[in-house]
């Protein structure tokens, strides 16, 4: 079930610049690039570091603490896809980014 809930406002969230947001009590990371909104928990699925603090190279989101590398566009490890960092849809609506937390 969806369960859409707002996240940023739009003209805050900059091509290729993630952004660190709390939507409702989760913590996520939002990240625009080639003008497509992409949602990521901030929680390496390793040890928990926070995402926002990554590099960022493209779709590939590397953790600041031990360089797993991440595709924003699936959510896998790049060396293991079976370990994934839960992504959320995204949708704009009056100039708003609201995510869906319903799969969470
Ligand atoms: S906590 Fe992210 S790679 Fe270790």
């Amino acid at each position: 079930m969806n369960r859409w809930v707002f996240a940023v406002p739009l003209e805050r969230l900059g091509e290729g610049e993630p952004l660190r947001v709390k939507a409702d009590d989760t913590q996520v990371v939002m990240i625009k690039v080639d003008g497509v909104i992409h949602a990521v928990l901030n929680r390496c699925p390793h040890l928990g570091c926070f995402m926002h603090k990554g590099q960022l190279s493209g779709h590939l989101l590397t953790c600041p603490c031990h360089d797993w590398v991440f595709d924003i566009r699936t959510g896998q490890f790049t060396a293991a896809p079976e370990i994934t960092i839960p992504i959320f849809p995204t949708k704009v609506e009056n100039g708003e980014i609201l995510i869906d937390l319903g799969g969470k």
